[in-house]
């Protein structure tokens, strides 16, 4: 049996007052075991102040996005090892607006998510068709490349520290969720992908998150879905009680 996960990304939103506010509220809801997992990534400058606030609750801090690089000069990045040094168990890599705004390509991604595994980091490998990909019938051999370039030097130890988020960029911000019907065939199709990379022990065990438009109102929907193993959370992580409502919607696990 998967435990879900829902784990809230903030991106660039809230300054530090409010971003703490935010965090204590969590730490005061959020209730361990009955809860499942929660995270959350705030911006990098909040992750530590956020790490000792959570210290001890049922909440998990990651970050929004990782260098590839151990060190060195690389002006405005920040490592795998500042990461873990400031209390971050696990980082986002691969969100399409990294792809889409930063120019992050598949090998880059590879690369960071490489980074985070050799410093301890456990993973959140998001991947995601655009619009017209859609509409051209190319959702799966998209979605499925992006997991080739990304997955292709894991051991299988490593797997266990990977967790996928499935977010069509055209349901990212826009109101628009995928249907639980659509989000479940892809997570489906990426279950049997990742079996074929790896074997059917890993691919039952790892999670696959649905991220786009997802909010109380339709949290529940998909969360039943039998593939989507739980949540990541743009705008509706940045309240206390929309997020929470999120939480409590999953299926018992
Ligand atoms: P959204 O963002 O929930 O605001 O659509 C999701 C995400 O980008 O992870």
């Amino acid at each position: 049996m998967r435990t879900t996960i829902i784990a809230g990304n903030w991106k660039m939103n809230l300054e530090l007052e409010d971003a703490l506010g935010l965090a204590q509220e969590l730490r005061r809801l959020v209730r361990a075991r009955v809860d499942g997992e929660v995270a959350i990534c705030p911006p990098y400058p909040f992750l530590q102040p956020i790490a000792k606030a959570l210290e001890g609750s049922a909440v998990d801090v990651g970050a929004q996005d990782v260098d590839a690089h151990k060190s060195g000069a690389r002006t405005g990045a920040v490592s795998a090892s500042m990461l873990r040094s400031v209390g971050c168990s696990f980082t986002l890599v691969g969100h399409s607006e990294r792809r889409d705004v930063f120019g992050d390509t598949d090998e880059i991604i590879a690369q960071k998510l490489r980074a985070g595994l050799d410093h301890g980091l456990k993973v959140m490998l998001c991947i995601g068709e655009h619009l017209d990909d859609r509409e051209s019938h190319r959702t799966f051999e998209v979605v499925l490349g992006q997991l080739d370039i990304a997955l292709k030097d894991l051991t299988l130890e490593e797997t266990s520290r990977i967790t996928l988020a499935y977010e069509p960029v055209w349901a990212i911000g826009t109101g628009r969720s995928a249907t639980p019907e659509q989000a479940q065939e892809v997570h489906q199709r990426i279950r049997a992908h990742i079996a074929t990379l790896f074997n059917h022990d890993v691919a039952g065990s790892m999670r696959i998150l649905y991220g786009g438009s997802v909010k109380s109102s339709n949290a529940a929907d998909l969360l039943t879905q039998p593939d989507v193993d739980g949540a990541l959370v743009g705008g509706a992580s940045l309240k206390a009680e929309s997020f929470v409502n999120i939480i409590r919607a999953r299926k018992s696990s």
